[in-house]
């Protein structure tokens, strides 16, 4: 069959939902513009968490004008410590292109939707759906868990093709009257029931009684999706360079991740402190002081880092040909004006 039938699940779930739904903020005001913006930030971050991040942006950068003209260093400040830098780049493109083409109004269209940087079909699905009521699917995790279950399918949902199926199975069922209630219904049934990792709720589940993972037993054991690559880990040394009062940060380079954010000088493998000694002042100097902090850790979707770190006070800068391009930069302005990857708080608060 072309498409999921999912027909008898809609009824009880809107029922559901419409007793249920929690209050969030982009929810109780949610025009097109706090919709984009707490959907980009749910890719990556809790319900709760997001809260906060979301409320700091706002109050910022109030609308899509604001979005598009603020300084690259003040956006990514505001959204330090949810990752994924480029989500808020990308978001910023596309406010720079809405003000261009759509007098910073978001299109009401599917299609235009996901011609925009950073939007692909579930965040244009949600756009769409929850902020304008247009009929269109929000495939995301939560759903695609939901559904899997309840029809009992095996589906190995990290294929594309599966998630356009479900994408017209979605369309062939969504209320047309309320299509953003019924994909914020799916997920919200993913998020508090049907939950990943271990036995969902099915005592609270308003279609347990159809479903077909729970009839079988297979909760656990749906969805279907391959045991994802084991994250490389890579082993690093960090510096926090200090001179006359000011902590050296430079740029990463403009590929790979945490591209452009600014770092701690940072190097491959474990050095020990004379290593290090001998790479920043030379074979005979010392610095003022060293001292070796607490090892550092940080888990990026491919990648793990596993860090040493040490805090080195220096008579003198440190030449350009040892560590190029460094910006020596006070402490509090680490703080309130440079967004410092989350990697690297973890030293940063043992200064
Ligand atoms: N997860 C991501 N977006 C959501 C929304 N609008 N409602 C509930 N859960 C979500």
């Amino acid at each position: 069959m072309n498409e999921y039938d999912l027909g008898a699940l809609v009824k009880p779930l809107c029922l559901w939902y419409e007793k249920n739904k929690r209050s969030m903020p982009w929810r109780d005001d949610a025009t097109p513009y706090h919709v984009w913006l707490s959907e980009i930030m749910l890719q990556q971050t809790r319900i709760e968490a997001a809260k906060a991040y979301y409320e700091r942006f706002i109050t910022r950068l109030p609308d899509v004008e604001a979005l598009a003209g603020v300084p690259e260093e003040e956006l990514l400040k505001l959204w330090e410590g949810l990752g994924y830098y480029n989500r808020a780049r990308n978001l910023q493109k596309a406010a720079k292109i809405l003000v261009e083409r759509y007098e910073g109004r978001l299109p009401a269209d599917y299609g235009l939707l996901l011609e925009l940087p950073g939007i692909g079909s579930y965040t244009a699905g949600a756009v769409a759906s929850i902020a304008y009521g247009v009929p269109a699917p929000a495939v995301d995790g939560n759903v695609l868990r939901v559904t899997m279950r309840w029809l009992g399918c095996d589906d190995d949902i990290s294929k594309s093709g599966v998630r356009k199926k479900m994408e017209r199975s979605i369309m062939n069922v969504i209320p047309q009257e309320k299509p953003g209630e019924f994909n914020q219904a799916l997920m919200e049934l993913g998020e508090v029931v049907c939950i990943p990792n271990g036995m969902p709720l099915c005592e609270e589940c308003p279609i347990a009684s159809s479903c077909l993972a729970r009839k079988s037993g297979r909760q656990t054991e749906l969805p279907v999706k391959p045991g994802k690559k084991e994250r490389r880990i890579e082993q690093r040394t960090v510096l926090v360079l200090e001179w006359q009062g000011k902590i050296a940060v430079r740029k990463r380079s403009s590929r790979g991740l945490l591209a452009n954010m600014w770092e701690f000088p940072s190097f491959d493998g474990y050095l020990s402190e004379n290593q290090v000694c001998g790479m920043i002042c030379g074979e005979s100097a010392r610095p003022v002081r060293i001292r070796q902090l607490h090892d550092g850790r940080h888990i990026f979707s491919h990648v793990e880092w596993h860090m040493k770190a040490y805090e080195i006070t220096l008579k003198d800068s440190v030449p350009q040909h040892i560590v190029p391009d460094l910006l020596w930069i006070k402490k509090e302005e680490l703080e309130n004006r440079y967004a410092v990857p989350v990697a690297f708080h973890c030293f940063l608060r043992q200064l």
